[in-house]
C-alpha cells in the first residue's frame, strides 16, 4: 500500500514575481483554494495520507497552513462563516504534514532525493502542484495507484502536447502495451522538437518506486546543469521497468500565468460553490 507523497515546493516561483516575493507561489489562490491544497486534496483522496513537503526558505506560510490556526477558530467557530474552513479542517484531519528543507535548488531529482529521510524504503507519490489536475470522476494519482497495484513499478502521467511544446517537459517514447499505458523505453527532459521521441510530455505525478533515490544519487546533472527525475527513471526503466500513464482529466500548467488564469477561470465556473 502506497500512503506517502512527496510535494516538492521549495522553487522560486519567479514567474509570478512580484506576487511571490516574500510569499510562496503554491500558496497563491485559484479562486479561494491554495493552488498546493489542490494537489493535497488529490494525494489523500488516493490514500496518500502521509504527505511530506521538500520546501525550502520563505515558505513557512505552507506549513502554517496545513496546522491549526487557534485565533481563526476562535473567531469563526459557531459563526456561519464556519463552512469556509471545512475544506482545510477535512485535509488536516485525514492527512499528516511532514517538512524537511532542501537546502540548495539543484533540481528535481535532487528535490526528491532529500525527500528520502521521510519516504525512508516504500513506494511513494510525488505530486507537482503546479501541475492542477482537475474535474474527473478519479484523481490522476488514485488512476495511478490503481495501476501500481497491478504493476509494482514506477510510473509517470504523461499527455500529448503540441509539438512546440515539447521543450517545456520530460517526453518519453514507449511501447503502446495497452490503451494509454506505454512501457517506457527512453526519456528525454526537455527536448528540441527536432530531438523529442514523441509529444508524450510527463505532468507533475510520479510514482515512484524506492531503488530510486539510490539511481538518483548516481544520477550526474543533466538538462540545465540539474539532477534531472527523467534521467533517473530512464536508468530505472532500461534496469526494470518504468510505466507511462495517459490519465483521464484535465491539466493546467499553473507553473505559468497564462496556464494558472485558465485554471482560475475554470475552476471558477466549474467547481468553485459560492454560498
Ligand atoms: C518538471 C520535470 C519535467 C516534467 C514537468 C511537469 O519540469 O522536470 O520532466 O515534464 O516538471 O510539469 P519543470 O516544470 O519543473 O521545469
Amino acid at each position: 500500500m502506497i500512503k506517502k507523497c512527496l510535494f516538492p515546493v521549495a522553487g522560486y516561483g519567479t514567474r509570478f514575481l512580484p506576487a511571490t516575493k516574500s510569499q510562496p507561489k503554491e500558496m497563491l489562490p485559484v479562486v479561494n483554494k491554495p493552488l498546493v491544497q489542490y494537489g493535497v486534496e488529490e494525494a489523500i483522496e488516493a490514500g496518500l495520507t502521509e504527505v511530506g513537503f521538500v520546501t525550502g526558505r520563505g515558505k513557512r506560510a505552507i506549513a502554517d497552513h496545513f496546522d491549526i490556526s487557534y485565533e481563526l477558530e476562535n473567531q469563526i467557530s459557531g459563526t456561519g462563516k464556519e463552512k469556509y474552513l471545512s475544506s482545510i479542517r477535512k485535509v488536516m484531519e485525514e492527512g499528516t504534514f511532514t517538512f524537511t528543507r532542501q537546502k540548495e535548488m539543484l533540481g528535481l531529482g535532487h528535490a526528491i532525493l532529500t525527500g528520502r529521510t521521510i519516504v525512508g524504503n516504500e513506494a511513494f507519490g510525488v505530486i507537482l502542484a503546479d501541475d492542477l489536475c482537475v474535474d474527473q470522476e478519479e484523481g490522476v494519482m488514485k488512476q495511478m495507484v490503481n495501476l501500481y497495484n497491478q504493476f509494482r513499478c514506477s510510473i509517470v502521467a504523461i499527455e500529448e502536447v503540441p509539438e512546440d511544446e515539447v521543450h517545456k517537459y520530460g517526453v518519453i517514447e514507449g511501447e503502446n502495451i495497452k490503451e494509454g499505458l506505454y512501457r517506457v523505453t527512453n526519456m528525454v527532459e526537455k527536448p528540441s522538437k527536432e530531438d523529442a521521441p514523441s509529444n508524450l510530455a510527463i505532468i507533475g505525478r510520479y510514482i515512484l518506486t524506492p531503488d530510486i533515490f539510490e539511481i538518483i544519487e548516481n544520477t550526474p546533472p543533466g538538462r540545465n546543469g540539474e539532477v534531472q527525475i527523467t534521467d533517473a527513471l530512464l536508468t530505472q526503466a532500461k534496469k526494470g521497468c518504468v510505466m507511462a500513464y495517459k490519465f483521464r482529466g484535465k491539466r493546467f500548467d499553473c507553473g505559468s500565468v497564462k496556464g494558472f488564469v485558465e485554471a482560475s477561470n475554470y475552476v471558477f465556473e466549474n467547481l468553485y460553490e459560492d454560498d
